[in-house]
């Protein structure tokens, strides 16, 4: 016999409260999500998170701990949920930034609450605007890089757009996570050109694991 309840690695009370809370009010969109609701307008969402779900975010602050991580990044930060975990990790390795990316006002001032609340504020960085130009330069070699993208209405999709940028900016043995398993962005990992050997996770109905390894 085993337990099978799930077992949480952030033990900081204050960190797991904010946690609690945001799934707590985790909402469905009043207007349907951006796919549904004809939409893709950020703007248009600034109370709703869209934010990773606790097992994806328990994972990253494992992979991080385990990497030693220090300097990690996202696409994009919302309310802050994926920067938590992020934070979390940075303080429990002894020091490090979270840089985080979204380009929504609201949404930065929120986040920055929820970090404040958990007093994690010291381990983050929220850039705010357009992540395709605020992480053009991450300012050296990052751990790991979460790219929890949003849809747009044709082209390369901005995870692919994130991603091609980020990548270079990415340390070998670092990881990127990805949690909409975008096509576009799936091809640029699984092509062995890029330097990424990835795995597909049952987390969140498909959340992709990428190792820089070249
Ligand atoms: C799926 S949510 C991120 C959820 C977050 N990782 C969490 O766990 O709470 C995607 C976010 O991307 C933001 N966004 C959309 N386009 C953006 C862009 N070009 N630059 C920065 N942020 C953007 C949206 O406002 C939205 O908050």
């Amino acid at each position: 016999m085993y337990n099978a309840e799930p077992h949480s690695a952030i033990a900081d009370g204050r960190i797991a409260a904010v946690i609690e809370r945001l799934q707590a009010t985790r909402r469905a969109p009043v207007r349907g999500n951006p796919m549904q609701s004809g939409s893709c307008d950020p703007h248009d969402y600034a109370e709703q998170g869209f934010s990773i779900h606790p097992e994806q975010g328990e994972l990253i602050y494992l992979l991080c701990r385990g990497l030693r991580a220090k300097r990690v990044a996202e696409f994009a930060t919302s309310v802050g949920m994926s920067t938590l975990y992020f934070a979390a990790a940075m303080r429990d390795n002894g020091g490090g930034t979270v840089i985080g990316s979204e380009i929504v006002s609201a949404k930065v001032a929120t986040a920055k609450r929820n970090l404040a609340d958990a007093g994690l504020a010291d381990y983050a960085e929220i850039r705010e605007g357009d992540a395709r130009k605020t992480l053009r330069d991450l300012g050296g070699p990052l751990d790991f890089i979460l790219i929890d993208g949003w849809p747009g209405d044709k082209g390369p999709t901005l995870a692919r757009q994130v991603i091609e940028i980020v990548a270079p900016q990415l340390r070998v043995g670092g990881y990127v996570m990805n949690d909409n398993a975008e096509a576009d962005f799936l091809e640029f990992v699984r092509d062995p050109k890029n330097g990424f050997v990835s795995i597909t996770l049952p987390l969140k109905g498909g959340t992709e694991l990428c190792l820089k390894v070249a």
